[in-house]
């Protein structure tokens, strides 16, 4: 029951089913959670030591809405030598967290009624973000006995009209799935001939199992105009706790569209929600993108324990 003076949205959020299910599952010891992947790992002490001193320099003041030139650079350049694509930093846009991304897509892409299709299960932000924003999120399931992989047929079945975009998770959170190359090359065949976003949330890119490779769609022809990718140091870094700043949110991610196709670029949906991200997390950002290999010696038996795949702070 929410209280009366509230807006119909907020009597929305407080029903979220992730809200309840986490209640619920409280109550039980046994359980394991699916929702936030949080890697159980401390953050690599190089950018611990980067947050001590951007906050002894007194890097302490607001910063520009899209973030600090260095950081958007440093993505840019982990774009071109990770991913193979080509933003420039004045496309990549800094938010609190990928999260923040999401909403802040979602509000830039969406007209009331628009439709969103998702794989299902997802991230549940995705839903959420696309209904906040007017729009209509078109699930699509994804089969246990394929792997959870995209059923392509499932997908272009549920383009309508009113579709914008597509949303790709890979690797999958929660299903841990990771979208084999032709799964990727036939969502961008679709994007390309139904003229649709695409919506890479690469978050996970660094935690990969068993010799998976990680695509970015982004980097297959023609796909780069009408990606935006949603990235983060929240998983890669573990830096899931460095959560600072107004609404309590990390800061991170980038997201960029090209100018050939920025239907509604999201510049931050003119600076909402977040306001600008937080000066002491983004020399830190920039030290995890500099730096040549992270990994100290005393997190190897972790890695092991949690199998990460090599040094995801390379
Ligand atoms: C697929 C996916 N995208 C985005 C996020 C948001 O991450 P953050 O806001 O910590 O950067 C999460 C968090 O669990 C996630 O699982």
């Amino acid at each position: 029951m929410t209280h009366p003076l509230l807006s119909e949205r907020a009597a929305f959020l407080a029903q979220r089913p992730r809200n309840r299910m986490s209640a619920l599952a409280a109550k039980y010891q046994d359980v394991i959670g699916l929702s936030r992947g949080d890697p159980d790992l401390p953050t690599p002490p190089h950018i611990v030591e980067a947050a001590y001193r951007a906050a002894r320099d007194g890097q302490t003041h607001y910063t520009p809405t899209l973030g600090i030139v260095p950081l958007r650079e440093a993505i840019s350049a982990k774009l071109r030598r990770e991913n193979g694509v080509d933003y420039g930093a004045d496309e990549v846009m800094i938010t609190s967290g990928g999260q923040e991304a999401i909403c802040v897509v979602m509000q830039s892409i969406l007209n009331p009624g628009d439709e969103v299709i998702l794989p299902s299960p997802t991230y549940t932000s995705y839903v959420l973000a696309a209904q906040l924003a007017g729009g209509v999120p078109v699930q699509v399931p994804l089969n246990r006995d394929q792997g959870f992989q995209l059923d392509l047929a499932e997908v272009e079945r549920r383009i309508t009209p009113r579709t914008k975009a597509i949303v790709v998770v890979s690797p999958n959170n929660p299903t841990g799935t990771v979208l084999s190359r032709e799964a990727l090359e036939g969502v961008a065949d679709m994007a390309r001939r139904h003229n649709l976003l695409v919506i890479s949330d690469e978050i996970y890119e660094k935690i990969l199992f068993d010799g998976a490779t990680h695509h970015s769609i982004a980097s297959f022809p023609e796909m780069q105009p009408r990606t935006i990718i949603v990235n983060g140091f929240s998983k890669a870094y573990s830096m899931t706790g460095w959560r600072a700043g107004r609404e309590g949110r990390a800061l991170d991610l980038h997201v960029c569209p090209r100018p050939a196709c920025r239907p509604g670029r999201p510049h931050r949906a003119a600076g909402l929600p977040g306001g600008n991200p937080v000066h002491l997390r983004t020399p830190p950002d920039v030290a995890a993108l500099r730096h040549p290999c992270g990994e100290p010696a005393h997190h190897a038996p972790r890695w092991e324990r949690v199998r990460l795949r090599g040094c995801p702070w390379t």
